[in-house]
């Protein structure tokens, strides 16, 4: 299959990973969040806050399909809430394998307990907030997912050598 998905929770680790295996694999890192804010222009507390999570996702949508439809292969480390709309989930497997990031929640919660960059997480603050936004979302990466990989107390480079041998 053509590309590598990168799909999980926020603070999953998927663009750090995604560095990782793009240079590995020597393809090229795509970040669907990188992409909506150089087509849009604002970043994405100023989309979720001018124009609300649905237009927001109107744009991952349009990405998404814009990505699929790329000849070169590419690592692809998406937004936390890609797999929210069915059709997302549809391109991504049309397209390449999806790898599910995971980590509980008081990792997730140590690593972003202070970013300010994510508009859902805002005011969602508790390790049990958190978990209860990720059981709402499990059923969803779990359809989505080819492979899933449990990242906590592992390096960059121990996931990525996990996937590289999931994908042989
Ligand atoms: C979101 C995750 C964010 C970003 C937006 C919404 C989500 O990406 O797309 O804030 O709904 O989980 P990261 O997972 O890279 O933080």
């Amino acid at each position: 299959m053509k590309h590598i998905y990168l799909v999980g929770f926020m603070g999953t680790g998927k663009s750090t990973v995604g560095r990782a295996l793009a240079t590995s694999q020597g393809r090229r890192l795509i970040d669907t969040d990188d992409m909506i804010i150089s087509r849009d222009g604002r970043d994405i507390p100023t989309i979720f806050a001018q124009d609300g999570e649905a237009y927001f996702r109107g744009l991952e949508q349009q990405v998404m399909a814009d990505i699929a439809a790329m000849d070169e292969p590419a690592v692809v480390s998406c937004g936390g809430g890609v797999v929210l709309r069915d059709d997302n989930i549809r391109t991504m497997k049309s397209s390449g394998t999806v790898i599910w990031l995971t980590a509980g929640e008081n990792e997730i919660y140590r690593r972003v307990v202070s970013d300010t960059n994510r508009p859902l997480l805002a005011g969602k603050k508790t390790p049990e907030e958190i978990k209860s936004m990720m059981e709402g979302r499990r059923e969803k990466y779990e359809k989505a997912a080819d492979i899933t990989i449990d990242t906590e107390n592992k390096t960059a480079e121990e996931i990525e050598r996990m996937i590289k041998e999931e994908l042989l």
